[in-house]
């Protein structure tokens, strides 16, 4: 079993994408994938059920914590998921991170080849508990002011996060990146000198908010430049070590 978890404490920068398109890729090669979603918003679950309402259920996700074993649902696409809900809150409220610890044995042992867990916009439990259970922690970050000082905040609790996961792997990924921007290219400048930048970039392209409204990952969505559609194609057969088909 493969674990990735998908953060960053900014909204906005990708990770619902980024982690809705590896566990896409994952089901189309085959592996049995769950995803576990992490974020009040339960936004992953609402893509992946195309149930709106699903977020003012309880359960899913928040069983983890709990100790009494999980019951992810089957997913039309396959993906099994625990579902992102409104109670998430507590988790940060009532777990100490010594309580998370636990949790990495009981995902392990779950029948899945790979894990994708997406988190929340905030430091919390939900943030750092999946950097000690997963192999490898995924940044999708916005080339602007923010990221740059979000940055330093990410590394530090990876490094804390290591303590507890010496094996503990990260990546970086620019995403939203407009390629003609001067700014932009400033700041992917200041983060490349901090961090190695996985490649390629994502670019910005509405395609990939539409793939995701319609349940599909951009390179299964007509509409795509194929550049687009080749890029995500790269990030995710990058990071699962196999190609995603055409
Ligand atoms: N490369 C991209 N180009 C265009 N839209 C994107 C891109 N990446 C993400 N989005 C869209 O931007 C919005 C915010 O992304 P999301 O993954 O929800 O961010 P986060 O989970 O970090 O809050 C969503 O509508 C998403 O579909
Ligand atoms: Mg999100």
């Amino acid at each position: 079993m493969r674990v990735f978890t998908v953060t960053n404490q900014k909204g906005g920068v990708g990770k619902t994408a980024l982690a809705l398109h590896l566990a896409l890729a994952g089901q189309e090669q085959g592996l049995r994938v769950l995803l576990i979603d992490l974020d009040t918003q339960g936004n992953a679950g609402i893509t992946l059920t195309g149930d709106p309402g699903l977020a003012k259920c309880d359960g899913g996700a928040g069983d983890l914590f709990a100790g009494d074993g999980v019951q992810p649902l089957t997913t039309p696409s396959g993906i099994a998921l625990l579902h992102g809900h409104q109670k998430l809150d507590a988790v940060d409220a009532n777990f100490k991170l010594v309580d998370a610890v636990p949790v990495r044995e009981a995902i392990r042992v779950l029948p899945y080849d790979l894990v994708v867990i997406d988190t929340p916009p905030a430091i919390g439990l939900r943030q750092v508990g999946p950097m000690v259970w997963c192999d490898l922690c995924l940044t999708p970050l916005e080339p602007n002011g923010y990221s740059v000082v979000g940055l330093s905040q990410t590394l530090e609790i990876l490094s804390a996060a290591r303590q507890l996961n010496p094996l503990l792997h990260s990546r970086t990924i620019i995403n939203r990146h407009i390629r003609r921007s001067k700014r932009q290219k400033q700041y992917i400048e200041q983060i490349a000198a901090r961090v190695e930048l996985t490649q390629p970039y994502l670019c910005l392209h509405v395609a990939v908010a539409d793939a995701l409204d319609s349940g599909v990952p951009v390179w299964r969505f007509g509409r795509a430049a194929r550049d687009t559609k080749e890029q995500w194609r790269a990030i995710c057969g990058g990071l699962l070590g196999a190609p995603v088909a055409d």
